[in-house]
């Protein structure tokens, strides 16, 4: 008999983009499709652990025996991750979140003005959810994700020892949104490995054993 890698584990998983509203019918998102994120809920499932999504708006449906929640803007993103966070074994950041949310949020449907002018939209910063999560002084093993467009193996570096976490994962090359399939550079302390292209779900298992190979030796 061999138990399942992640058996009598619980992780927890962000994925998909984030919605931020201008008006109640207007609002900016980003590309992400939550494949990665999906196959990943699913993949920590089928190793044995309960598994919680706090997913983004996507067009997919819940992996069998997740429990997802779903939220909308980052601020709901980052309050459903810190009211499941106690007690989970596993963090994995894989959701596209805004960096910015629209500060004069209108109540009203804007109109379109007499004259031309267009409405002047103002910005402030998302909290890092991710950041926040790992800065916890009791934390769950940290995982991250990264889409640099360059120089991923020095951004890469870079970015898990700002984030302050054990792995980041890093999407190699940008097309990675929308798309079936990916190629993954690892970052931990030792350095970087490849996960060379497959689709995601057969990634998602592979990363599976890599985060649970590290997160028994932490
Ligand atoms: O700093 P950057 O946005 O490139 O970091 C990406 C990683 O941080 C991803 O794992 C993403 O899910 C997470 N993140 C987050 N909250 C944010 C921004 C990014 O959890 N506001």
């Amino acid at each position: 008999f061999q138990p399942k890698l992640l058996s009598g584990k619980r992780v927890l998983l962000t994925a998909g983009p984030t919605f931020e509203p201008i008006d109640p019918v207007r609002g900016i998102t980003n590309l992400s499709s939550g494949k990665m994120g999906y196959a990943l809920a699913r993949a920590a499932r089928e190793a044995g652990a309960a598994v919680v999504l706090v997913s983004g708006p996507t067009a997919l449906a819940a992996p069998y025996g997740v429990r997802r929640v779903d939220v909308q803007t980052a601020q709901q993103m980052r309050d459903a991750v810190l009211a499941n966070v106690a007690g989970q074994d596993v963090f994995v950041a894989v959701a596209a979140v805004a960096d910015w949310r629209v500060a004069n949020v209108s109540t009203q449907k804007l109109k379109k003005d007499e004259d031309g002018k267009a409405p002047l939209l103002e910005f402030e910063q998302n909290p890092d959810i991710l950041a926040e999560v790992a800065a916890l002084p009791v934390r769950p093993y940290c995982v991250g994700f990264a889409a640099e467009s360059e120089n991923l193996e020095q951004y890469g570096a870079a970015k898990r020892v700002r984030k302050n976490i054990p792995l980041l994962v890093g999407n190699i090359g940008h097309q990675t949104f929308g798309r079936d399939d990916n190629a993954l550079m690892l970052f931990d302390a030792q350095g970087h490995s490849d996960l060379p292209r497959a689709d995601k779900q057969t990634l998602a298992r592979q990363l599976v054993r890599e985060i649970a190979r590290r997160m028994l030796q932490h």
